[in-house]
């Protein structure tokens, strides 16, 4: 949560200037990144009137709903906005003056979703989105911009969510995940093709490789020659992404199980089926994974996202295990999430519970939780031949992202990564000599990384609770 003060001295009346504040459409005159701002509910200004106000995002125009959520007439008022990606609170004080009236605007904003992690990060930058709606302000009002507490004359307005979105992406997280980190990295650190891997004769299990960042590695995997067993939930899926990354490639070692990476006897399957069918085992890709807004469990109560993306996973590799390590150099890469940055380690709160379930902040403790047993892996079996890594691979732009943050996609789009990019990372990991040289490492554009940014996610990584982790998923994996 970031918050923003601006005062404006005018001439105007308090009764005058209160008017043509609280009538929040007028923000679309006087807020230059607004483009239109429309009453839709209520008749004029108080308790529950609403408006919708269209603002430039990187993508045309994004249109947020505010509500009149306080009104003491002539004096102050309130608005508020909520959508998946933002909170704005923004309060309105007006108080008449011997020379006219001064006007306050103070303004809460926060994060919610995949930007939730930024939000710390905001904060700098919210002094240069708050000079233009400031200044605009002082016009409109035919007043003069004072000093205010801690700020320095300029104030951020959250109405003025057309400039947010813009200046989000000058954040130390946000051209680090999108399109630019990728682009800027591969350049100055003159990465080597991955078309330059011969994997010919290595066998890879791929999951959740119908779609999105796996069908990209898979892929590429494929065009390296290597041997793929990809696995999603329908057959009949699987078998098309089969035969059109055959066509595509040209390599016709590439098979498919079934498997829904949250039912566990599923997953026991699916290991029979690799034992059954290949003889080695060199790389194991945990990619499948999903953020679902509507909370769901399995037949065991375990939650679906943790079930899917911890415990399944989990149980996947403590099958393979030795497959893995007769390889000689065997290698498993999970498929994390930046997402996780902003979630603590918690046993108890892994799985939230209906009352509570918040799909994006699920996905995140389920993500850290992939990060944290990543790291452990490695510890416990330092004498195996395998290798562990985690990895995430930024924002893509994947029908998994669409379909979950179809906002974020909006607005994010033209930042986002292709698969290919997301992937990138993904597919080194498997491929290059270098990882094989660390273990337990989490990375992101093909250099490690840490799998905290905040003192508050920090603190909650004590080796208590991760062991509690491990005998928890240990439990639920019924192993
Ligand atoms: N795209 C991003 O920006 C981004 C960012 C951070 C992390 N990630 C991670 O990257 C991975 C891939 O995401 P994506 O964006 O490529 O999503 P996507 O396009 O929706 O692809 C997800 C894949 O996972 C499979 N899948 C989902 N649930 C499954 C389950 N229970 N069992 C087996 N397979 C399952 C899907 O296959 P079927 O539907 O055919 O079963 C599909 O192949 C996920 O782990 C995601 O959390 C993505």
């Amino acid at each position: 949560m970031t918050t923003y003060r601006a005062q404006v001295r005018t001439p105007l009346s308090a009764e005058q200037a209160f008017g043509y504040l609280a009538d929040f459409a007028n923000v679309a005159s006087w807020d230059p990144g607004v483009r239109s701002a429309e009453q839709v509910a209520g008749s004029g200004p108080g308790v529950g009137a609403e408006y919708e106000v269209g603002v430039d995002s990187l993508k045309g125009e994004l249109t947020l709903r505010y509500t009149i959520v306080e009104y003491v007439d002539r004096e102050r008022f309130a608005v508020r906005a909520e959508s998946r990606m933002l909170m704005s609170y923004d309060v309105v004080t007006v108080e008449a003056t011997d020379t006219g009236a001064l006007v306050t605007y103070e303004a809460e904003l926060a994060l919610n979703g995949p930007l939730g992690i930024a939000d710390p990060f905001l904060a700098p930058f919210f002094d240069r989105i708050g000079d233009k709606a400031a200044a605009g302000l002082a016009t409109a009002l035919d007043g003069e911009l004072v000093a205010t507490v801690g700020k320095n004359g300029a104030a951020a307005d959250s109405g003025v969510v057309a400039n947010l979105v813009d200046k989000i992406v000058e954040t130390p997280i946000v051209p680090s995940f999108t399109r630019v980190g990728y682009d800027v990295r591969k350049r100055l650190e003159s990465w080597t093709s991955l078309d330059g891997y011969d994997l010919e004769g290595k066998v890879v299990v791929v999951t959740g490789a119908t779609s999105g960042l796996g069908r990209a590695a898979a892929t590429q995997l494929a065009r390296c020659g290597a041997t793929l067993i990809l696995v999603g939930r329908s057959e009949q899926r699987n078998t098309k992404v089969v035969d059109e990354i055959v066509a595509e490639t040209g390599n016709r070692s590439i098979s498919e199980v079934a498997a829904d990476m949250g039912d566990y006897d599923q997953v026991r399957a699916l290991a029979a089926r690799v034992l059954a069918d290949h003889d080695r085992l060199d790389v194991l890709i945990h990619n499948a994974g999903a953020l679902s807004v509507e909370r769901s469990e399995i037949a065991d109560g375990t939650e679906a996202t943790v079930a899917s993306q911890v415990v399944g996973p989990f149980l996947l590799t403590s099958l393979l295990l030795d497959r893995l390590s007769a390889s000689g150099s065997g290698r498993v890469i999970t498929m994390s999430s930046g997402g996780m940055y902003g979630a603590p380690l918690s046993v108890d709160k892994l799985e939230m519970a209906p009352a509570d379930y918040n799909g994006t902040e699920q996905y995140a403790r389920a993500k850290r939780a992939q990060a944290t047993l990543n790291e452990m892996w490695a510890r416990r079996f330092p004498d195996l031949d395998i290798v562990f890594h985690a990895v995430h691979p930024g924002w893509a732009d994947t029908p998994g992202v669409d379909a979950a943050l179809p906002t974020f996609a909006a607005i994010m789009g033209p930042l986002l990564r292709t698969p290919e990019q997301g992937a990138d990372t993904l597919v080194w990991l498997a491929a290059d000599p270098n990882p094989l040289t660390s273990s337990g490492v989490f990375w992101h554009d093909r250099r490690p990384r840490s799998i905290h940014k905040l003192p508050t996610t920090r603190r909650t990584d004590t080796p208590e609770r991760r062991e509690r982790l491990w005998r928890w998923v240990t439990e639920r994996s019924g192993l």
